[in-house]
């Protein structure tokens, strides 16, 4: 396993973006207008990636398990995201942010997936924040896709699969263009992981708190970055 500064701020944080349901509720009001006050807190939550020296982002947007949710939550999230993404695109070209997605697409209405591919290419080029979105994102889901992946180049004669290890499948996760997340993050006061990167956090640092996802802010969360530095990281050994 790679050694890293054990001392340094994360570089990779991911956050579960949790509770904006209740947010509503305590509000009286229905929970779609909780997830579009959720929308609103992550432009910020991004523009303060530099300066906090987190280089990579990745937000859990709609899990594979949330199509289980009321049609009508579903169907106001699916158009939530095509008109986050419609509004945020120039914002986020500007910012020289890089985004990706995440997840299986395969589910996803084709208005959307041209919106996200189109939204990947345009940023194509930034090289500031890596945001990475995962939108029908479960990581049992993730590992199983990547296996049969795998397993289609090994019946292909394409890998020995005898040289299979950890880092063949990581190669073939929806992840392979990104570092392990150092911390995550969750809101709400949730202390699970409901399938989220599920392979790559074997060794990440979490954080759950209280606070509703529409109620985070640029202070908490800088707040939350900056302890980090004082975790002590040991990947299994015995340090000095
Ligand atoms: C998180 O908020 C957003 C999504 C899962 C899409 P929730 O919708 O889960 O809010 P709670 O947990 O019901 O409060
Ligand atoms: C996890 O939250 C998924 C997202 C934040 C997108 P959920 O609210 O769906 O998770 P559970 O159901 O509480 O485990
Ligand atoms: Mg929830």
């Amino acid at each position: 396993m790679k050694k890293q500064n054990i001392k340094t701020g994360p570089a990779h944080v991911a956050i579960i973006m949790d509770g904006n349901g209740r947010w509503a509720r305590q509000r009286g009001k229905p929970r779609l207008f909780g997830h579009h006050a959720g929308a609103r807190r992550v432009r910020e939550i991004v523009r303060s990636c530099p300066d906090l020296g987190v280089k990579y982002l990745t937000i859990f947007a709609f899990s594979t398990e949330n199509w289980r949710r009321t049609q009508t939550e579903v169907a106001g999230l699916m158009s939530l995201f095509r008109r986050y993404i419609t509004r945020e695109a120039q914002a986020l070209f500007r910012e020289n942010v890089r985004v990706r997605f995440i997840g299986d697409r395969i589910k996803l209405d084709d208005k959307l997936v041209a919106l996200m591919d189109e939204l990947e290419l345009l940023t194509a080029g930034n090289d500031g924040t890596h945001l990475t979105i995962a939108l029908n994102y479960g990581g049992r889901d993730e590992v199983a896709r990547a296996t049969k992946r795998l397993a289609r180049e090994v019946k292909a004669g394409r890998v020995d699969p005898e040289t299979v290890d950890g880092e063949t499948l990581a190669h073939y996760l929806d992840t392979y263009f990104l570092p392990d997340p150092d911390l995550v993050i969750r809101t709400s006061g949730e202390a699970r992981i409901s399938n989220f990167l599920l392979w790559q956090s074997a060794y990440a640092e979490y954080e759950f708190i209280d606070t509703l996802w529409p109620d985070f802010s640029e202070e908490i969360f800088a707040r939350i970055v900056t302890g980090f530095g004082r975790r002590e990281r040991r990947y299994g050994a015995v340090l000095a």
